[in-house]
């Protein structure tokens, strides 16, 4: 059971040994994958689906803080996010989305492992804790981030963050609170 703003690194999780590695679908994304990005957020239908102009800007002025994950010319999956202003410590990662017919396959661990490890870089190696805020019942989500902590070896904490009534003023949104993993000092 989690309490909030207590320790709440994840149980141990399933067998990844067949995993397949996605290493070599994995980069950057540009300007040109703004519209597939769209596409796959709304493919998903767990998303709140944001415009293709907004995906343009996560793929271009904050690619440094994004990655796709691409086969065959298609698009299987995105990881969109960008420093807070005041903390650049952070990795605030904003979505994650999976194509369908990708999930359960290590494609999201893969992506968030990928871009952890290049901002880490990108930051000449200094402490880096990623943020995400994600609904109570998001299951696949909690899993998602709680495995990435284990992997890590630093602990996950959960916060109030963002209240229902900031989202949605008929209450149809649930409140998201916010998990911090880290801070990451060491390379996996
Ligand atoms: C959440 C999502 C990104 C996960 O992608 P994925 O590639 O299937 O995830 P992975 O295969 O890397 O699995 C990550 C972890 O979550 C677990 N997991 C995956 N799907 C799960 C599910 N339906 N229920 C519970 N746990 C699940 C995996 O077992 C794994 O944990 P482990 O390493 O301890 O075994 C994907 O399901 C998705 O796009 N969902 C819709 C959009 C969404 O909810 N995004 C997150 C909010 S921004």
């Amino acid at each position: 059971m989690c309490a909030l703003g207590h320790d709440i690194r994840a149980s141990e999780g399933t067998n990844r040994s067949n995993r397949p590695s996605w290493d070599r679908s994995l980069r950057v994304p540009q300007g040109s994958d703004a519209i597939a990005m769209h596409r796959l957020a709304h493919a998903t239908g767990a998303l709140d689906v944001n415009s293709p102009y907004a995906y343009l800007l996560c793929a271009t002025d904050f690619a440094d803080t994004a990655i796709v994950a691409e086969e065959d010319g298609d698009l299987l999956g995105f990881i969109t996010g960008y420093h807070p202003p005041t903390r650049p410590e952070v990795l605030f990662v904003w979505q994650v989305a999976v194509a369908p017919s990708a999930q359960g396959r290590g494609l999201a661990s893969a992506m968030l492992d990928g871009l952890a490890d290049r901002v880490r870089t990108d930051r000449h190696g200094h402490p880096l804790t990623v943020e995400a805020t994600v609904a109570p019942n998001n299951e696949q989500s909690r899993a998602l981030f709680g495995a990435f902590a284990r992997r890590h070896g630093v602990p996950m904490t959960e916060h109030p963050h963002f209240p229902a009534e900031l989202l949605d003023p008929d209450l149809n949104h649930e409140d998201e609170p916010i998990l911090r993993i880290g801070p990451i000092t060491a390379s996996r």
